[in-house]
C-alpha cells in the first residue's frame, strides 16, 4: 500500500514538472528542434525532403519546386520572415499556410530544426 502511494507521488511529480516545463517554453518564446523534427518529419518532407533541400516525392509534382530550406537565401531570412511564411504558406507556388495546422509552439520548433538542417551544410 504505501509502496503504491509512493509510485503515485513520484508519478504525480513528475507530470507536473513536465507541463511546468512547457508551459515556460510556450511562454518565453524559445523552441525545441527535436519536436521540429518529429512535425517537420510528419508535414514538411513530402515536399520540401527528408533533408529540407527540396527534394520531397509530393514536391516533384509541383509547377513551382519547393524551397531549399538549406540555401543561403533561406539561411539569411530572419526568423519572423520564415515564421511568417510557414504560418501564412506562399499560396500562389504551392506552399500551404500551417496556422491553423500546426499551433505556434510548432510552428517555432520546426523552425528551430530548418536551421539545424542548414548547420550540417554550412
Ligand atoms: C505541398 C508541398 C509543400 C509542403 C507540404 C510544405 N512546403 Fe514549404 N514550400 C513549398 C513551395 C512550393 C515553396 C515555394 C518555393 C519558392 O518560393 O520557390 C515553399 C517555401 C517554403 C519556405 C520559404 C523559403 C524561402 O525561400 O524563403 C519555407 C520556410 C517553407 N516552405 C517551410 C515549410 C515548412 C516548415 C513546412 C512544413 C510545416 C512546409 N514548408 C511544407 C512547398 C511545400
Amino acid at each position: 500500500m504505501r509502496l503504491v502511494s509512493v509510485f503515485m507521488l513520484t508519478g504525480a511529480l513528475f507530470l507536473t514538472v513536465s507541463v511546468e516545463e512547457q508551459t515556460a517554453r510556450a511562454a518565453d518564446g524559445t523552441s525545441d528542434a527535436r519536436n521540429g523534427r518529429t512535425v517537420f518529419q510528419t508535414n514538411c518532407a513530402s515536399c520540401h525532403g527528408e533533408s529540407g533541400k527540396g527534394d520531397g516525392p509530393t514536391g516533384a509534382y509541383l509547377s513551382v519546386p519547393p524551397a531549399d530550406l538549406t540555401s543561403e537565401d533561406v539561411r539569411n531570412d530572419s526568423d519572423s520572415e520564415l515564421l511568417s511564411e510557414i504560418s501564412n504558406g506562399i499560396p500562389d507556388k504551392g506552399m500551404p499556410a500551417w496556422k491553423s495546422l500546426l499551433s505556434a509552439q510548432e510552428i517555432r520548433d520546426v523552425l528551430a530544426y530548418i536551421r539545424t538542417l542548414s548547420e550540417t551544410v554550412k
